[in-house]
């Protein structure tokens, strides 16, 4: 692969500034980074397609596998880790290292944040989505009675190892997820940002270079955004451009449509929305609809209730009130947040795309 030492960049946060660095070979990043009493929490399924490279590694340091499913991002779920930590020892001036998609990341970084009110932590993420997404952004969530993300707070890695060589194993839904949840950050960022994305959505499935700037693309327009506004509260919002429908998607199928494939749909919905509110042209949709289709094409969700889609819409938790706080489209760059009554006009709207656009 090309030098990768030009991705690498570092993150301003009001908790602690961190750095990102990419990667040929996580194992002598790890290898470097690791010290003698730093705890590991390692997704199950790296634990054993990564064996022959980590075992030297763990020799020497404590660690614990996770089962990367969404019970495991639970207070239920974190109790036999606390407890394993802490009985083995684990002190504040020690660190956890993770490695493994965002469910590990979530797991980690929420325990890293109470774990001693508060301890280091590094971070190998090892899905599309966490590499070009969620490792940066300080934001730890964790579910609680069955309902996503509940509970969290904002707590970043110190340090953060983009390793590519991670996504051979992944399979390619995850892969078209990463793709996905990253084109909602090409299209906030503009009309050529977008264009040069969408024209190499193809080749970044076969060729890593082209997958690596785009990531790097990616945290570079994030950071942009969390820089300004690391908590959330104003310009960071724009991000949630295709969640409020895609959360919805997620419960609707019990997560059989992954993250970033259900917000492709969320954006397309936005669009849609967009185009009736006369905020954009059809013919706009159409261009960005495009590519959003190779990512959920081979997962239709014509099976899901309009009924329970409303409703699940109407309990999203950005909502005020009755009333919707959506994300529209007013154009390549023009991201923004809208209020909307879910009245009957919302409602055909929504009916009209489940019924004529899927
Ligand atoms: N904190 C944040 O900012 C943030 C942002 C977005 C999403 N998330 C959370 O991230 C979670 C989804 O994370 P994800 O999509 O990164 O994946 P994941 O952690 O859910 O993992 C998906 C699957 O891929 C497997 N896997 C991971 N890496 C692999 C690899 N290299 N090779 C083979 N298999 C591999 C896992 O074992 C799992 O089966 C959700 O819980 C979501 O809420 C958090
Ligand atoms: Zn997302």
């Amino acid at each position: 692969m090309e030098d990768l030492l030009m991705y690498n960049f570092n993150i301003k946060s009001s908790i602690h500034n961190y750095e990102v660095q990419f990667t040929n070979d996580f194992s002598i990043c790890l290898r470097e980074e690791i010290k003698k009493d730093d705890f590991l929490i390692i997704d199950n399924n790296i634990l054993k397609l990564y064996e022959n490279a980590l075992k030297p590694i763990l020799i020497d340091n404590k660690y614990i596998g996770i089962n990367a499913i969404e019970e495991q991002k639970s207070y239920q779920g974190l109790i036999p880790i606390i407890k394993n930590l802490i009985e083995n020892g684990f002190r504040k001036n020690n660190r956890l290292i993770a490695i493994g998609g965002g469910i590990t990341q979530d797991v980690t970084a929420f325990m890293a944040s109470i774990l001693y009110r508060g301890v280091n932590w590094c971070f190998f993420p090892t899905t599309l989505l966490s590499q070009g997404d969620s490792c940066i952004g300080s934001k730890t969530s964790i579910n609680f009675d069955n309902l996503k993300n509940q509970l969290g707070g904002f707590y970043p890695p110190n340090k953060i190892f983009i390793d590519l060589g991670f996504l051979n194993t992944l399979e390619h839904k995850h892969i078209l997820s990463g793709l996905g949840e990253m084109c909602h950050y090409f299209i906030v960022a503009g009309e050529s940002d977008f264009i040069n994305f969408k024209k190499d959505f193809n080749m970044a499935l076969k060729d890593k270079n082209i997958l690596s700037a785009i990531i790097a693309k990616s945290l570079e327009i994030k950071k942009s955004y969390i820089e300004i506004d690391e908590f959330d509260q104003k310009e960071r919002q724009v991000f949630n451009y295709g969640h409020s429908f895609g959360h919805a998607i997620e419960s609707l199928t019990n997560y059989r449509v992954p993250h970033g494939i259900a917000v492709s749909y969320g954006m397309d919905m936005a669009n849609f929305i967009s185009v009736k509110l006369g905020y954009i042209t059809n013919e706009l949709r159409m261009e960005i609809r495009e590519l959003l289709v190779q990512v959920w094409k081979d997962f239709p969700i014509h099976d899901i209730s309009v009924e329970k889609f409303k409703i699940a819409l109407s309990k999203d938790k950005k909502n005020v009130g009755a009333e919707l706080r959506l994300i529209l489209n007013r154009g390549y760059g023009k991201i923004f947040k809208d209020a909307l009554k879910m009245d009957d006009t919302f409602t055909k709207w929504i009916e009209e795309y489940f019924n004529n656009e899927l």
